[in-house]
């Protein structure tokens, strides 16, 4: 199955707009696969003026979260049709630290999903286990339940358009990165699982990327890797010369 290719990044809460402008465009200028599919996940404040930049490339922005309300009172919060109007194509819905420290539960995040793709506009569903867990064995099965609660409400065409980050929690930000082995593994079972739970078309159509510490040294060897269909990259995104070098690793 040739499924999409894609490197996202996922800048976090890093960069002034100057930096923000500065490394869209010379990520937009490098050289670049042109059958991978880069997308720049910016902080708010910035997604503007980044999509002024990127404008004509085949550069894409992400939004790194959205509220699961349509408008309204809702004090800080942006809802996906503001995403929308500014031309962002792309939401990262579920991250980890959005689960940790802001308490999103699963069903928060079915609800946003289910904005999102009302809206047309593409989720990037992050999954993972904490460290304990991992050091349970049963990875797995929390990584499945993470699944099943947040994307059985979805029907065929919004499962079309899904894309899944597996991101094990250990490996965010710590230097430590799963071995090609163990996310392959994960990846694999989440396959297998999203056939089990929708159908074995979905199942091999939904680009399932692996995130935690992807770098320009290890992004080769975990690319090469059956199910893995590419990263969602937090430190590294942050230069261009090492998110290109990782878009350059399939
Ligand atoms: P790092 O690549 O910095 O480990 O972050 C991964 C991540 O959380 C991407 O969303």
């Amino acid at each position: 199955m040739n499924r999409l290719k894609i490197a996202a990044g996922n800048w976090k809460m890093n960069t002034t707009l100057n930096e923000a402008v500065q490394l869209a465009k010379d990520y937009k200028n490098g050289s670049r696969a042109n059958n991978v599919i880069s997308i720049l996940g910016v902080p708010f404040p910035f997604m503007h003026a980044v999509l002024a930049e990127l404008e004509g490339s085949d550069v894409h922005v992400a939004a790194q979260n959205c509220s699961e309300h349509d408008k309204g009172a809702f004090t800080g919060e942006t809802s996906v049709s503001m995403i929308k109007s500014i031309g962002a194509n792309y939401i990262i819905i579920g991250h980890s630290e959005r689960r940790e420290y802001f308490g999103e539960s699963d069903a928060l995040l079915a609800a946003k999903l289910t904005k999102c793709l009302e809206a047309g506009l593409t989720p990037i569903f992050c999954c993972g286990e904490p460290l304990q867990v991992r050091k349970a064995g049963t990875q797995v099965d929390y990584v499945k339940s993470q699944l099943k609660n947040a994307l059985s409400h979805l029907s065929t065409p919004d499962l079309e358009k899904l894309i899944i980050a597996y991101e094990p929690i250990w490996a965010i930000g710590t230097g430590e990165t799963a071995t090609p082995q163990q996310a392959q593994d994960m990846h694999k079972a989440l396959r297998e699982y999203l056939e089990e739970l929708f159908s074995i078309e979905i199942a091999s159509h939904i680009p399932i990327l692996y995130g935690g510490s992807v770098k320009p040294a290890n992004a080769k060897e975990l690319f090469a890797c059956e199910d893995v269909d590419g990263g969602l990259v937090g430190g590294a995104s942050l230069k261009a010369d090492s998110f290109l070098a990782i878009n350059n690793s399939f």
